[in-house]
């Protein structure tokens, strides 16, 4: 079977934690390397989340380097405890094994390295702010052709889900947002709230994880805030995987259905900012974005979950 060469950024965060175990369950990915930036909570704590979250999949073998502890223009205003736990993993953090090491390089320096020592073009996977990407692209522009392409979970046609318009991976860091999804360099595709929302994984699909074994209980243990929080606001007994499926898709090509379309970000500072707005204009100029806004939905989370819970 075909292996993906890929790179995971990442800000765990709970549905980056079922991402994370996604990839690692499944063996089409071949994860040369995780990155972190900050994002739903401080880069101390995503740092050592993502490296907890190899731990309990017990993958010492995959490096895991730090980047961007800010944003690139303007500090961020809004962080996510209340969904994702002061401590970033649902208050759960206790639950895991100790962190795999870190490794020394900076978050830009290691994505650089997997690039320059790929045989062929490596897929980047980015589930929380995009700083850490859109700083290689402009560190490192000789390397652009080495990235097959970027799968990012950010954005949103519709409503967001922060305080503003924006949805949070992009109102976290609009500016290396609007970086990376207008750049002609890489293809991008970008998987946003409007699909990732209408792909919840509910009570069901909670519980069999939970059954499917001791570190599949710990996986799950990290969603029940998050799970609380979906009930308070939505009133769903349900949670989103919004990076499970950014990662789905970039393991598997094609499982999420995309339109293409130019996108713009909204980097002013006034109610929009950080909003995601497709340039419908007939004329409209800057490469197109592959948009998902369509997938089997129930495809989606049956396959979620069947390569999480291997994990056992
Ligand atoms: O808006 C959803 C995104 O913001 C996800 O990546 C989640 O982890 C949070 O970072
Ligand atoms: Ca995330």
């Amino acid at each position: 079977m075909p292996r993906i060469p890929l790179i995971i950024d990442t800000d765990p965060g709970v549905d980056d934690a079922v991402a994370l175990v996604l990839a690692m369950q499944s063996p089409e990915a071949d994860v040369r390397a995780v990155t972190v930036p900050f994002g739903n909570v401080e880069i101390e704590k995503t740092f050592l989340n993502a490296r907890r979250v190899l731990a309990l999949a017990g993958r010492t073998d995959v490096p895991v380097a730090a980047g961007a502890a800010r944003s690139l223009v303007h500090l961020q205003d809004e962080w996510a405890p209340e969904w994702h736990g002061a401590d970033g993993l649902g208050m759960r953090s206790a639950d895991f094994p100790a962190p795999v090491a870190a490794d020394p390089r900076s978050a830009v320096a290691l994505m650089a390295d997997v690039l320059a020592e790929a045989t062929e073009p490596v897929t980047i996977a980015t589930i929380g702010p995009l700083t850490n990407v859109a700083l290689l692209l402009a560190v490192h522009p000789e390397l652009a052709p080495r990235i097959s392409r970027i799968v990012a979970m950010a954005g949103s046609l519709g409503a967001g889900n922060t305080r503003g318009r924006a949805e949070f991976n992009v109102s976290a860091d609009p500016e290396a947002a609007h970086r990376v999804l207008t750049q002609p360099d890489v293809p991008v595709t970008l998987v946003p709230l409007d699909l990732t929302m209408r792909c919840l994984a509910g009570a069901t699909w909670l519980d069999a994880l939970a059954a499917s074994g001791p570190r599949c209980a710990t996986l799950a243990g990290v969603l029940e805030l998050y799970r609380a929080a979906f009930r308070e606001r939505y009133g769903v007994d349900a949670v989103a995987l919004h990076d499970a499926l950014a990662v789905l898709e970039a393991i598997l090509p094609g499982t999420l259905r995309t339109t293409s379309m130019p996108i713009r970000v909204a980097c002013d500072l006034g109610p929009a900012r950080g909003a995601t707005i497709p340039d419908g204009r007939p004329d409209a100029v800057g490469p197109a974005v592959h948009v998902a806004l369509d997938a089997d939905t129930d495809a989606v989370l049956t396959e979620i979950l069947d390569r999480v819970r291997r994990l056992g």
